[in-house]
């Protein structure tokens, strides 16, 4: 009997020590987190020495030192002569906001947005409530994230132009409209619409891009019930979670009757059942149920069934971010 709380003890101890283990992980992404917001990266992208940093920089000096004591632990920054600290190339590359190649964003949507919810889990469970997502709030940092995937996702997308050849596209929650300015970037003459409810958002793709783009502030509900036009393309890329899947039919319907006799429509979402990203999409899924006003992913089937809907047929599931399970699901309209 003995022996058995013995080995229970250690079964404990080792457990305990998985689980220490498992959390270091999280101090990597709470170093660069902070480092990206206060633009510590760049603060050590010469070496210098914690205190003048400290200085120069005009925060706390015992905060900073312990920053940067967690920096060199985890390889984010290394040590320099005479007590000097420098930071990696790559932190200041990746996750410094000066630096184009910035993913800095997603260290921001995690920490701020994701986290947060997920550690409300325990009270929502117990009142079966829910948060409300704060779309304004959040507007640019998602659109901002939403971008990092372009890279995987444009050159499919041009590829289907290409084929199609729209005359006129509509990208319905258009975000910072990426895709609509790598189309006007090869096929200049496409009429493009975008269409996009934050104004912060707006204001900064007009900035973007001019009068590229004919960029519609507002809700594309209103949108497609007063737009009376034709266009041969709909995007509705990164959307379908804003919407609730008892409406998600009828907004194919809706887009469909939007489109021209031979018109398409791309749409690009991660998959939940499907070949890949079951693991990213089961967190996704656990953020979106915490809100009242956002709302679980749909499953290849379901996007059969919207296609069916709207009088189109699923001509393309192609994955474009495996680990993510994000797919880009294109539709023909069947006349
Ligand atoms: C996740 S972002 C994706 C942006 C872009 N489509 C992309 O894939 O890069 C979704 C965008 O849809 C906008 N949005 C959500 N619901 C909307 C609605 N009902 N009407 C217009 N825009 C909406 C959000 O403000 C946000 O900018």
């Amino acid at each position: 009997m003995k022996q058995v709380r013995g080995m229970g003890e250690i079964q404990r101890v080792l457990k305990a020590r998985n689980w220490m283990k498992t959390n270091e992980n999280f101090l990597g992404t709470w170093h660069a987190h902070v480092g990206y917001k206060m633009d510590l990266f760049d603060a050590f992208k010469k070496a210098i020495h914690p205190e003048a940093a400290a200085v120069e920089q005009q925060v706390s000096s015992e905060l900073l030192q312990r920053w940067v004591d967690v920096g060199l632990q985890v390889g984010h920054l290394k040590r320099a002569r005479n007590g000097k600290v420098k930071a990696k190339k790559d932190m200041i590359k990746y996750a410094s906001k000066n630096s184009r190649e910035s993913v800095g964003i997603l260290l921001e949507e995690m920490l701020e947005l994701h986290i947060p919810t997920l550690l409300e889990y325990p009270a929502l469970l117990k009142s079966d409530e829910r948060l409300t997502y704060l779309g304004d709030k959040f507007a640019e940092v998602v659109a901002e994230t939403s971008t990092l995937l372009e890279k995987a996702a444009v050159s499919p997308i041009l590829s289907w132009v290409k084929k199609e050849k729209p005359a006129s596209i509509i990208d319905l929650g258009s975000g910072y409209c990426g895709y609509l300015r790598a189309v006007y970037d090869k096929y200049p003459n496409t009429e493009l619409i975008g269409v996009e409810l934050s104004e912060e958002v707006v204001k900064n793709a007009r900035e973007k891009h001019g009068d590229k783009i004919d960029i519609r502030q507002g809700d594309i509900e209103n949108f497609l019930e007063e737009y009376d036009g034709r266009a041969d393309m709909i995007m509705a890329h990164n959307l379908l979670y804003y919407f609730p899947p008892e409406e998600r039919e009828d907004l194919f319907k809706r887009i469909s009757r939007t489109l021209s006799s031979k018109g398409s429509v791309t749409v690009i979402c991660p998959l939940v059942n499907a070949k890949y990203g079951a693991s990213f999409t089961a967190a996704f899924n656990a953020f979106m149920t915490a809100h009242e006003n956002l709302y679980p992913l749909p499953s290849p089937e379901d996007m059969e069934r919207f296609a069916e809907a709207g009088g189109m047929k699923v001509e393309t599931f192609k994955p474009l971010i495996r680990e993510g399970g994000w797919y880009l699901i294109n539709m023909k309209k069947q006349s």
